[in-house]
């Protein structure tokens, strides 16, 4: 499983989600409840970025439709999106905000 440097644990604000791109693929990174998720970007529903939603209770809400995805599962909690969105293994190196965040697409979590 290769993990990518995505960012340093000071550029993510908390509840403010960051799009990145790995390998092509979109990521939103949630940094959240003390942890960082990293979620695909993109909303099972249709094609919306989820990086532009709002973050509460570890799930980030997609703007278009309301659904809201567990960041820790990917799953989301209610209609109108049915399929889960991938979730990806993140790790973390260092200490304070220069901390590394690392993020694998190769694998989800
Ligand atoms: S596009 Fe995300 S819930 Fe409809």
């Amino acid at each position: 499983m290769s993990y990518v440097r995505v960012a340093t644990l000071g550029e993510l604000a908390e509840d403010t989600p960051k799009r990145v791109e790995i390998d092509g693929t979109p990521v939103s990174l949630v940094r959240t409840e003390g942890e960082v998720f990293a979620i695909n970007d993109i909303c099972s529903h249709a094609n919306v970025s989820l990086s532009e939603g709002e973050v509460e209770d570890c799930s980030i809400e997609c703007w278009l439709h309301g659904s809201s995805f567990d960041l820790r599962t990917g799953k989301p909690s209610g209609l109108p999106a049915t399929r889960p969105v991938p979730v990806y293994p993140v790790k973390i190196e260092g200490e304070g905000p220069e901390a590394s965040v690392f993020v694998s697409v190769t694998q989800e979590s």
